[in-house]
């Protein structure tokens, strides 16, 4: 391409770019609704406080919108929350709400007690559950294993020594599952894991009552060291361990 100098452009003078300026008025200007500068002869208003005059300039549309709208909703709030009481105030929602948590609190734990299982059953002493367990117990126990649990033709519950490990883990299992080839019948389909788990609390309250006529112990010494110890008694090893050559 061959080489053209640059055409040179006319500078522009001030009033020119300054009119250019003003054609279209500026965000500025119209949030404000201000009036352009060259109308200002037209808004000043007649009068003057030591030589300062004033413009009547009104206040943009939206803020009295904004403005006069808080009012209304101030007063409106006002009604509906402490004058007519249709609404509820903070404290009463917070009242609800817990009324409503302690609903759905008692659902779960209703819920989950069904789900309860012999990994998951926890040591409970509270009376409620102590009562619920004696009263499984008494329907449903008493025949083989004594009123007081000293045991009939089943064993003594109530002392340290178990047949098929003590502990709520073990007990709950015991009474779960049975031992159907010794005379305990498993309790899966007649009582739910909640009695399940309340009769099991119940059996290890008996602990230590010594109650008169009981069967000598069988089984191993079960020691709890903790009530809550969730150590269940390991199935019977078919290999034993003394044979097993290191
Ligand atoms: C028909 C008689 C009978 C009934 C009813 C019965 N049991 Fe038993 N239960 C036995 C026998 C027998 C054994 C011992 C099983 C064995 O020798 O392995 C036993 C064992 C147990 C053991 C294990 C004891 C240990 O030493 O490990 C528990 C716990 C137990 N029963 C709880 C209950 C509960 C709770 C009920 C009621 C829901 C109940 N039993 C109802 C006969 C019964």
């Amino acid at each position: 391409m061959p080489y053209t100098k640059p055409v040179k452009e006319p500078v522009m003078d001030y009033a020119t770019w300054l009119k250019r300026q003003n054609d279209k008025p500026s965000i500025w200007t119209r949030l404000l609704s201000l009036r352009p500068i060259e109308e200002e002869k037209d808004l000043v208003i007649d009068h003057a406080y030591d030589g300062i005059k004033e413009l009547n300039n009104p206040v943009p549309a939206w803020f009295n919108f904004l403005f006069f709208g808080t009012m209304i909703f101030a007063v409106a709030y006002l009604f509906y929350y402490h004058i007519g009481g249709y609404g509820e105030l903070q404290d009463k929602e917070y009242e609800n709400e817990m009324a409503k948590a302690q609903i759905e609190k008692a659902a779960y734990l209703e819920k989950s007690a069904n789900t309860i299982d012999e990994n998951s059953v926890k040591f409970d002493n509270t009376p409620t559950v102590l009562a619920d367990g004696k009263t499984v117990y008494n329907t449903n126990c008493v025949v083989c294993h004594g009123d007081k649990g000293q045991g009939i033709i089943g064993p003594n519950l109530t002392d340290e020594y178990w047949l098929h490990g003590g502990g709520v883990n073990n007990i709950f299992k015991t009474i779960k599952y049975g031992i159907p080839e010794k005379g305990m019948i498993s309790w899966e389909k007649n009582l739910n894991p909640k009695q399940i788990s309340a009769v099991a609390n119940f059996i290890l309250s008996l602990k230590g009552t010594n109650p008169a006529g009981g069967k000598a112990p069988q089984g191993e010494k079960y020691e709890a060291k903790d009530l809550k110890d969730n150590e269940m008694k390991a199935p019977k090893d078919s290999v034993n361990k003394a044979d097993v050559s290191k």
